[in-house]
């Protein structure tokens, strides 16, 4: 299979620009020239964060992308408080991260918004990373793999295979994101499983496999070999265990 696994740290709303810098050169710092050929590395700081860390990776000549947590879908124009793909694409973020349950749940993000802002993104040549994953009653129900795959379909409506291509699929289930208790490989397995049946409807099948898709909830050190070890579980998207350098080197050198 000739999925290049990722690790894309989602540091969230932690780290002003100074905190920023110094755990980026701490992760700087432990890059191993060995890394870009097994791993791609993404790490994703809030938005006023994203410049000083890529100039701190850029000085450092460190092949670790830089991506944003959200975007809006206009390029321009009377929207306060919103970024731009233009904006996140003259920083040099190579991926943004689009409908994290977070944004989903506290600020009403709709299927609709995610595949605005991942289409956006497509077209201006940075790759979404487009989050999904279902509460504890849609899992209680027994309708995690319907929910999560129709997801998938709204995030991609109206995009070929060619727009397709570059984009990542996080499976984040909600009742794992920050609470410790992290989906089983096997169930972690089977709902990537089905993201890539479904990528492999919208998009042929030769398209669907080479598309990564990522888990996250509560990924750490101590779990994380079982999870990447899944056929179907390409990296992860992390938060609490991306804002230690240790333990995010840990998580990338476990896809070594
Ligand atoms: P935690 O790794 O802190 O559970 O967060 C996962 C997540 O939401 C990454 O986007």
């Amino acid at each position: 299979m000739a999925r290049k696994p990722m690790m894309a740290g989602n540091w969230k709303m932690n780290n002003t620009i100074a905190e920023a810098v110094v755990l980026t050169q701490e992760i700087s710092n432990r890059y191993e020239k060995e890394w870009p050929e097994h791993v791609d590395v993404v790490v994703c700081p809030p938005y006023v964060d994203l410049k000083p860390a890529k100039t701190v990776l850029d000085f450092d000549r460190t092949k670790i992308a830089v991506g944003a947590q959200n975007v809006y879908w206009e390029p321009s124009g009377a929207f306060t408080g919103e970024i731009s793909v233009p904006m996140l694409k003259e920083i040099g973020c190579a991926y943004c991260i689009v409908g994290h349950s977070e944004r989903r749940e506290l600020f009403g993000e709709t299927n609709e918004d995610v595949n605005r802002k991942a289409k956006a993104l497509v077209a201006d040549g940075i790759a979404p990373i487009v989050c999904v994953g279902e509460s504890l009653a849609v899992r209680d129900a027994g309708t995690t793999d319907e929910y999560v795959c129709a997801q998938v379909r709204a995030a991609f409506a109206g995009m070929d295979a060619a727009d397709a291509e570059g984009a990542v699929v996080a499976y984040e289930p909600i009742w794992a994101i920050g609470t410790g208790r992290t989906a089983t490989p096997e169930q972690a397995e089977a709902v990537c499983a089905a993201i890539r049946a479904t990528l492999g409807d919208l998009f042929g099948s030769a398209v669907a496999e080479e598309m990564r898709v990522l888990y996250g909830g509560s990924m750490n050190p101590g779990n994380v070999a079982m999870l990447v070890a899944q056929p179907n579980i390409d990296g992860g998207l992390v938060g609490g265990a991306s804002l230690k350098a240790e333990s995010f080197v840990q998580l990338i050198e476990a896809c070594l």
